[in-house]
């Protein structure tokens, strides 16, 4: 059992260490994701679109969203179980989102990416995971099974 255990943790230390050293080759470390999500976050509070359907749910809580966020992002970049929350129920309840807004965030993150990354590999290492995320989002919250009847496809 001690075995097995020392065999996880050990397990865990090596990926923790391998995803440490892949961020650091691409020239990402935790501040650089702290300036990301503070530069990003403050031009959603501006995009004249998604700024107000963010700020209706986090007027008074920026602050915390913000620090929520870079928990996530580091804990995808370095693998270390910085975040533990639940993504999909945190968007149920935010008022007028709509599958639009999706492409909108992604351009705003992508141009955010191109001024503030430390190079092409980090642009395309944030872009890359933020559409998995976001279309595992968009299918969590907007998919109808019932459109994809082959039934309706007839009427
Ligand atoms: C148009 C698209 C989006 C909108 C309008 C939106 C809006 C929001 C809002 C208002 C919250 C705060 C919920 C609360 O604390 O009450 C939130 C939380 C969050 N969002 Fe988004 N979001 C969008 C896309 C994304 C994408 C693409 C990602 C990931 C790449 C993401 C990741 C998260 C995470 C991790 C949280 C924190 C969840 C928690 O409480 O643990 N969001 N989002």
């Amino acid at each position: 059992m001690t075995i097995e255990l020392s065999g996880r943790a050990a397990h865990f230390d090596e990926m923790r260490q391998r995803a440490e050293r892949d961020m650091a080759e691409i020239g990402v470390d935790a501040a650089f994701i702290d300036t990301l999500v503070e530069t990003f976050y403050r031009r959603i509070q501006a995009h004249p679109t998604l700024g107000p359907v963010f700020d209706a749910r986090l007027a008074g809580r920026w602050p915390e969203h913000m620090d929520k966020m870079k928990r996530f992002w580091s804990a995808i970049a370095f693998k270390n179980g910085a975040y533990g929350g639940k993504p999909v129920q945190a968007h149920l309840g935010v008022q007028n989102m709509t599958p639009e807004l999706f492409p909108q965030w992604l351009e705003l993150f992508s141009q955010t990416l191109t001024e503030i990354a430390p190079g092409k590999a980090a642009h395309d290492w944030f872009m890359a995971t933020a559409e998995r995320i976001a279309k595992s989002l968009t299918l969590s919250l907007f998919y109808n099974p019932a459109l994809d009847d082959p039934a309706r496809k007839t009427m």
